[in-house]
């Protein structure tokens, strides 16, 4: 097989085919699609429990289906799901599995990694951030002082924190009598000061969150957390009941000054983006409490059994993987939006981000070459109903072609809102019904009409009021924002990632790209503090340094 890099796509029998099928149907209007097939909603959407997944306003027809699934086919994404669930070694270049499966796998079947059920280790964790999730919001927990926890301030960064973060922000609903979670990410100091802002150290708890325990930003926030807190309590000794750490690294968390009897761990095969099934979900468990965050585990599991059963033309990550590959590949779709209407989820972008593109913005396939095709689109997204008065106007006007993922809960949290809620629900059926259907020429005409125009004066306005549609995206439902939900719909986009990653032939697991820009951070830092550019840089760079020292009157 050979790889034809000046076409954009890989030369293989499957994508040439679905190339050519390509030119046959991307003139043709959704509007048409749907008007033809009265029953396109049922053949275009699938259920995975109380969650639909629509897909009927792509530009798709029952070939191109059948095209996609071939190229899956041919990628042997059945074979790369089943050396996943096998705890094989997907991510080659760490020589790492990707089992994050196992973490929220309620079936009472072993997982395996080199021959080892890591199943037992797994509960065994689970078992102690229950206990001490229920010392703590039950109060037996107390820090130094005697006085039961009332705030917890999560410190990671990247995927030590946006899933938690995510989550707990999506859950909020459900935090009753649990502590409230605040969470500092950035090595920015007014991150951790705007958090500790009118927090009591007595009744603080900290978690510090990092797989490595390395992690430059976690450590400074770590340590001044810490000094913090020592200082308003005046005893090195209260650090033992207000840190908390979840890591993979015992040795580093002790030499931190955290008693590893006080650390939850977890293991190299959970990578950091896919991880908040994990002891960093600790957070998210303090603030819903035990139940709840075990509900969250089912929803993601339950999703793992559709994921790994299913048949790849009703299975819903790998019909969004193939979906995105139609628009990025075939259509050269650069961005991808995501748009959730529930303003709890306004963290799920954010999330997604990371997820996505540290995933699958890579360009060197499995055999170490450049690859010659698009892989992961840039991912954005911003809550409806505030979008609308934002950035739809691109959506449904502008020169780019962006597919959306639109997820809605229909049923809200605040009963006494529920006009709110309707309004919220019918925007969401109204953008994507607009997006697809746009308005034609002879529309816009008659509403210009309607308005009283005439003349050159309608003429002048038309074009500007002429949308034209055809823009493509999917609708994710669920009947409310429950933890299990909330589950179902992450642990999606974790299949479907790892889908396009076997599709585009690259390893969705390691993330090589952050790490030249954190050395670089390390050589510049020491600059900055010896107040002095150093020799190895290009001379901009040795010019920005200088200015920056000399603005902080260290020049
Ligand atoms: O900089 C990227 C990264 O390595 C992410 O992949 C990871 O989620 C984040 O940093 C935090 O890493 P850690 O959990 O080891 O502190």
């Amino acid at each position: 097989m050979t790889d034809n890099r000046t076409t954009g796509i890989p030369d293989t029998p499957a994508w040439r085919a679905l190339a050519a099928h390509h030119r046959e149907v991307r003139g043709l209007h959704l509007r048409e699609l749907l008007a033809r097939d009265p029953r396109r909603f049922e053949r275009f959407s699938r259920r995975v429990g109380e969650l639909l997944f629509d897909f009927s306003r792509h530009r798709i027809t029952e070939e191109s289906l059948e095209r996609l699934l071939a190229l899956a086919r041919e990628a042997d994404v059945e074979g790369w799901r089943a050396r996943l669930f096998a705890g094989e070694r997907v991510n080659f270049t760490e020589g790492r599995a990707a089992l994050h499966m196992a973490l929220r796998n309620r079936s009472g079947r072993p997982m395996t990694v080199d021959g080892e059920d890591v199943m037992p280790k797994v509960r065994a964790v689970l078992a102690r951030m229950r206990d001490f999730v229920e010392a703590v919001r039950g109060g037996a927990w107390r820090g130094h002082t005697g006085r039961p926890i009332t705030d917890v301030v999560h410190i990671g960064i990247g995927g030590s924190d946006l899933g938690p973060r995510m989550a707990c922000e999506a859950l909020r609903p459900y935090g009753g009598g649990g502590p409230r979670v605040h969470f500092v990410a950035n090595v920015d100091g007014a991150d951790l000061a705007d958090t500790l802002a009118g927090l009591d150290p007595e009744r603080t708890l900290f978690v510090v969150a990092s797989k490595t325990f390395s992690t430059l930003e976690t450590l400074a926030n770590a340590r001044s957390a810490r000094a913090w807190l020592v200082g308003r309590l005046g005893a090195e000794e209260a650090v033992g009941r207000h840190f908390v750490a979840v890591s993979t690294h015992r040795e580093r968390v002790a030499a931190f000054g955290i008693d590893p009897e006080h650390m939850f761990a977890f293991w190299d095969w959970v990578g950091g983006r896919y991880s908040m099934w994990s002891a960093i979900g600790l957070p998210i468990a303090l603030q819903v409490g035990w139940e709840r965050f075990e509900e969250l585990l089912e929803g993601a599991h339950e999703v793992d059994e559709h994921f790994r059963t299913a048949p790849l033309a009703d299975n819903v990550p790998a019909l969004m993987a193939l979906l995105g590959v139609w628009y990025v590949n075939l259509f050269g779709a650069a961005t991808h939006a995501v748009l959730p209407y529930a303003e709890r989820l306004r963290r799920l972008p954010a999330y997604l981000q990371q997820l996505e593109m540290e995933s699958n913005g890579k360009r060197i396939d499995r055999e170490g070459r450049a690859v010659g095709w698009r892989t992961a689109p840039v991912v954005w997204g911003e809550p409806g109903t505030n979008g609308q008065h934002a950035f739809f106007q691109l959506l449904h006007q502008g020169t780019e072609l962006v597919p959306c993922d639109f997820i809605l809960a229909v049923e809200g949290h605040e009963p006494e809102l529920a006009h709110h809620q309707r309004m919220l629900v019918a925007n969401c059926i109204a953008q994507a019904e607009a997006l697809m259907r746009g308005r034609t020429e002879d529309e816009a005409r008659r509403e210009l009409e309607a308005e009283g125009l005439a003349g050159e004066a309608l003429e002048r306005l038309l074009p500007h009021r002429v949308f034209p549609g055809n823009r493509p995206s999917s609708l994710i439902v669920v009947p409310k924002l429950t933890p299990r939900a909330l589950g179902m719909i992450v642990a999606l986009y974790e299949h479907k990632v790892f889908v396009q990653s076997v599709i585009w032939r690259i390893n969705a697991f390691d993330q090589w790209g952050v790490e030249l820009g954190k050395r670089l951070a390390g050589t510049v830092l020491a600059e900055l503090e010896a107040g002095a550019p150093g020799e190895g840089h290009d001379p901009a760079t040795r010019a920005l340094i200088g200015h920056c020292l000399r603005l902080a009157g260290r020049g």
